[in-house]
């Protein structure tokens, strides 16, 4: 008989059944063995009684460990006690592989769970967190394809900063120069729309960050979109609609996923477009007239800052106008506020903080090298970059939406570390 998945077997609902997957749970007397059978779409109950299958079945099903890999043929019915509705009285065993005492037991610590990711990758926490993220991957290729943006992948060996380069990971191979994992695709971007003109990626992203939080990694992917001609109020809206797209796409296919990881859908569900806007300056304001917290103009707002506002918000918030002096050198001034540039913060709920960060990208070699200098550059390397300005020069504007960060949001988890498979932060790049 061919092999279904446990999904399609509980879709089936009864019948004849083969299956292939691993020990979940095990419990047995005498008589018959309980196995939950796990794969990559659910868990189900299977009984082998003693009487029902061979000798050398019933022998090899009382040494069964967690997580031994089986396949099993059986008959399904409904059983309204067993975890998910149906049980199979199993007919056939056999076993692939019997599998050693699993080192990981109820109520881990966090670390010990990271020092057996390998294994914990296996877990119905993590499994669907995947199954999220896969998703939200697709999700976000779909919603720029279907606007008729191209794809296009950037190089990871980049030799600038684009982000500061406090956070820069340098590889050390060329002997001439000097050369980073990439922070950001974003100036590699710049000149590719001069192409493409509408484009988007899913890139790994490097930050040497120097503290740890719930919210960094130093190994990230972030989907990132740039656009020629494309004006602030439209890239503000893009985004907007890109997250709501991702949210959507969320509750239509993972609303099992978010049952098993116990994550609210409700405050998902309750999210409207448009999404709340306010300048910097009004969360300043916010945080003084609401929060009793005065921030001087030209600090930026820290996680502590973000959760304050936050507090007041039940969507997205975007944040414009960051001031000048703080912000990377591609951020133009608005002509409006010539203190703050056309940029932009998205926050999360519940806690979450930053998930986009975004901007107008400024067309002022002269600007742009003032910054730079400012910041300790050497504007002579970004020679090629100012090229971009000086044939055809177009408005343009792109954002990055930091996936592991939607997805600790979307899921409702308590660390960053748990939205990817194989975390690397500060302290963290094993296994
Ligand atoms: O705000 P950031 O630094 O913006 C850029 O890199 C721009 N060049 C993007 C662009 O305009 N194309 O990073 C964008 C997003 C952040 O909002 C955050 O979600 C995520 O990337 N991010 C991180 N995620 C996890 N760990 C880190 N260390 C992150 N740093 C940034
Ligand atoms: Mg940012």
């Amino acid at each position: 008989m061919e092999f279904i998945s446990i999904q399609e077997a509980l879709n089936k609902k009864k019948g004849k059944v083969s299956l292939r997957g691993w020990v979940y749970r095990e419990r047995g007397s005498n008589e018959f063995k309980f196995i939950v059978l796990r794969d990559h779409s659910n868990i189900i109950q299977c009984v082998i009684k003693k009487e029902k299958v061979s000798g050398k079945e019933w022998n090899d099903a009382s040494k069964l460990l967690i997580e031994s890999s089986i396949e099993i043929e059986g008959e399904l019915k409904e059983d309204k006690r067993a975890p998910t509705g149906y049980e199979i009285q199993v007919s056939k065993l056999k076993v692939i592989n019997f599998a050693e005492e699993f080192p990981i037991h109820k109520d881990q610590s966090p670390e010990l769970l990271l020092d057996y990711r390998h294994l914990w990758i296996r877990s119905r926490k993590l499994n669907s967190v995947m199954k999220i993220r896969s998703n939200v991957l697709q999700a976000f290729r779909d919603f720029f394809l279907n606007k008729g943006y191209y794809e296009f992948p950037p190089p990871i060996l980049q030799p600038l900063q684009t982000e500061g380069g406090a956070t820069l990971f340098e590889v050390k191979y060329y002997n001439k120069d000097k050369t980073y994992l990439a922070q950001t695709w974003q100036l590699y971007a710049e000149a590719t729309i001069f192409s493409l003109e509408k484009i988007f990626c899913i890139s790994p992203c490097f930050r040497a960050e120097k503290s740890k939080t719930s919210r960094h990694l130093s190994e990230f992917l972030m989907a990132e979109m740039e656009a020629a001609w494309i004006e602030f109020d439209e890239l503000l809206k893009l985004a907007e609609e890109c997250v709501f797209f991702l949210i959507q796409e969320v509750l239509k296919k993972n609303k099992n996923e978010l049952k098993i990881l116990e994550r609210d859908a409700k405050k998902l569900e309750n999210i409207k477009l448009p999404f709340y806007k306010i300048t910097y300056r009004g969360a300043l304001k916010i945080l003084k007239e609401k929060e009793n917290l005065e921030i001087e103009f030209g600090k930026d707002l820290r996680t502590i800052e973000e959760d304050l506002l936050m507090k007041h918000f039940d969507r997205p918030l975007i944040v414009t106008n960051y001031p000048k002096e703080i912000m990377a050198f591609y951020k133009p001034i608005d002509p409006n506020d010539k203190e703050t540039c056309l940029c932009f913060d998205m926050l999360a709920p519940d806690g979450y903080g930053e998930i986009i960060g975004g901007s107008q990208r400024d067309l002022d070699i002269e600007e742009m090298k003032k910054k730079l200098k400012k910041d300790g550059e050497n504007v002579k390397n970004y020679e090629w970059y100012f090229d971009t300005r000086k044939y055809g020069s177009v408005p343009h504007g792109g954002f990055g939406l930091g996936i592991e960060r939607i997805i600790a949001w979307t899921c409702g988890l308590d660390n960053i570390k748990d939205a990817t498979g194989f975390p690397r932060t500060m302290l963290r790049y094993k296994p």
